[in-house]
């Protein structure tokens, strides 16, 4: 069996949404010390929908496969579905990972968590509240 599901390799491939959004209304950078992978999120909300969503990887293949998907997954919903999106759901969207790459979909999770407690930080709310 190969290592890599054919959606991570796709994702890894042609990643979606690279990139940045200027004035993005939330931002969240995140790493991993152990290997040193970074991930950066950026969303633009309207209302409470994440209209748009980019990121910038500088890590490994699942790191970007996971970036890519995870965006997949949160444009277009309601922040109070975003806020819930886990890694356990990014995996299962790529067909699954390998364990020792299972930390690179954490580092999505992570970073989408860290862009809306941005968002929060920038309009006074309260991020438990979503
Ligand atoms: Fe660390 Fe993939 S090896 S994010």
């Amino acid at each position: 069996m190969a290592l890599y599901s054919e959606k991570v390799m796709d994702h890894f491939r042609n990643p979606r949404n690279v990139g940045s959004i200027e004035n993005a209304d939330g931002i969240g950078e995140v790493g991993n010390c152990k290997c040193g992978d970074i991930m950066k999120m950026y969303l633009k909300i309207d209302g409470d929908i994440v209209t748009d969503v980019k990121f910038e990887t500088f890590g490994c293949g699942s790191a970007i496969a996971s970036s890519s998907m995870a965006t997949e997954l949160i444009k277009g919903k309601p922040i109070h579905e975003v806020m819930k999106l886990t890694n356990k759901a990014v995996t299962e969207a790529l067909d699954g990972l390998p364990a020792h790459k299972l930390h690179c979909s954490v580092l999505a999770e992570e970073a989408i968590q860290s862009a809306l407690q941005d968002y929060c930080t920038k309009n006074n709310l309260d991020y438990n509240s979503l």
